[in-house]
């Protein structure tokens, strides 16, 4: 187990964990879980840890159908419920409709099928997990391309998202959310949406700030969901290139964290946090997923000074890129990203 630094084996009562309130008026925690296992860790590993979280105080949980865990995540929390760890509304379960599951009638097939293998009944928010559907094979080379994929059309987009809402009227899900949005993409759906979104979900991390977006976000009053909150420092070796900074090896992170006597990770998370966001970090390891969460509650907050040397870490290093996502006749990875304020098509 890897130096955490601070915290030992502990429990975090859920209520002393801060709380955000949603554009629909309900509340969230400050911080959640991941359960993107990766290549790295098995469903049975993942699950696990999730048990381990809910035991040790957390109640948020972002997971996905395209992770592939779903329905061994779902029995550990029928054995939380079982075991009066807690109850289901005590939980704030999130998950994602993949890229494959974006035609007529597919979402509420989606859906259907993470409750099936989460073994519940709704979940508190369903996110559509890329804004195109543009699928994949899992763990494929990042040049590899699918010659069906498409690029973002708002009319397609909307008739996805019409099926969102109608998830939201039926009960399957308390909230609908976005993920990996563009600012264009979304000033281009946001008047459009019936049931606006209640969480996006966009990487974040001290060397990725993605500032605009962010402010962009609270200014509609869309949560900010952070994820890749640590700069996802195992992501498989196909996601790195030679020009990444790992964001808990720079030295302003470092000073910062010696400064707290704690470890870079729970500096990250610090900093989303007193931003305004929610992180998402993962872990298997029990030592960091408590701290991580013990980081939000230990009375030892960033200074506005330490805040605004984080700031300077901004290097534009985004590491989820999409190119798997290229649709035939995109130039490169840039395309996914609108970054000239325009949806390239
Ligand atoms: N919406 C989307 O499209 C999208 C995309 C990507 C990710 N996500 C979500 O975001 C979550 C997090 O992303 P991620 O797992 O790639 O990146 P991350 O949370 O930034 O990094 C996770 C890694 O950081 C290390 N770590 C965690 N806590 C630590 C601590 N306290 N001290 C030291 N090291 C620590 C762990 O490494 P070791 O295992 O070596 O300890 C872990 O594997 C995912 O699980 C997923 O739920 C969503």
């Amino acid at each position: 187990m890897k130096e955490t630094g601070g915290f030992s084996m502990q429990t975090i009562h859920p209520d002393s964990v801060p709380k955000i309130i949603l554009n629909d008026g309900r509340e969230a925690p400050c911080i959640g879980m991941g359960t993107f296992g990766s290549d790295r860790f098995t469903a049975d590993q993942v699950a696990e840890a999730v048990y381990g979280a809910i035991k040790a105080g957390y109640r948020m949980f972002d997971c996905a159908a395209c992770y592939g865990n779903e329905a061994m995540i779902g029995d550990v929390f029928q054995k939380a419920f079982s075991d009066g760890i807690c109850k289901r509304e005590d939980l704030f379960i999130m998950t994602k409709a993949w890229n494959d599951m974006h035609g007529d009638g597919d979402i509420l097939i989606a859906l259907a099928k993470s409750l099936k293998d989460l073994k519940l009944d709704y979940v508190d928010m369903y996110f559509l997990h890329w804004p195109f559907p543009n699928y994949h094979a899992p763990y494929c080379d990042v040049d590899s391309r699918n010659p069906d994929s498409k690029p973002f059309s708002v009319e397609r987009f909307m008739k996805t998202w019409r099926q969102m809402e109608r998830l939201v009227d039926m009960g399957l899900t308390r909230g609908i959310g976005m993920s990996s949005m563009t600012i264009p993409k979304l000033k281009a759906v946001l008047p459009l949406c019936r049931i606006k979104p209640a969480m996006c979900e966009f990487e974040e991390h001290p060397c990725f700030q993605q500032e605009e977006l962010f402010c962009y976000l609270r200014g509609h009053g869309i949560q900010p969901v952070g994820f890749m909150p640590l700069g996802s420092p195992q992501r498989p070796e196909r996601d790195m290139e030679p020009g990444d900074v790992a964001d808990m090896k720079t030295p302003i992170m470092q000073e910062i964290a010696a400064a707290h006597k704690c470890h870079p990770a729970l500096i990250c998370l610090k900093w989303a946090v007193q931003r305004g966001a929610i992180p998402i970090p993962f872990s298997v390891h029990e030592a960091e997923y408590i701290s991580n969460l013990a980081s939000t509650i230990d009375g030892d907050p960033l200074t506005e000074e330490e805040m605004d040397r984080i700031q300077l870490l901004e290097s534009n290093n985004r590491l989820v890129k999409g190119q798997v996502f290229l649709w035939p006749g995109a130039r490169d990875w840039h395309d996914l990203w609108d970054e000239n304020g325009e949806i390239v098509q």
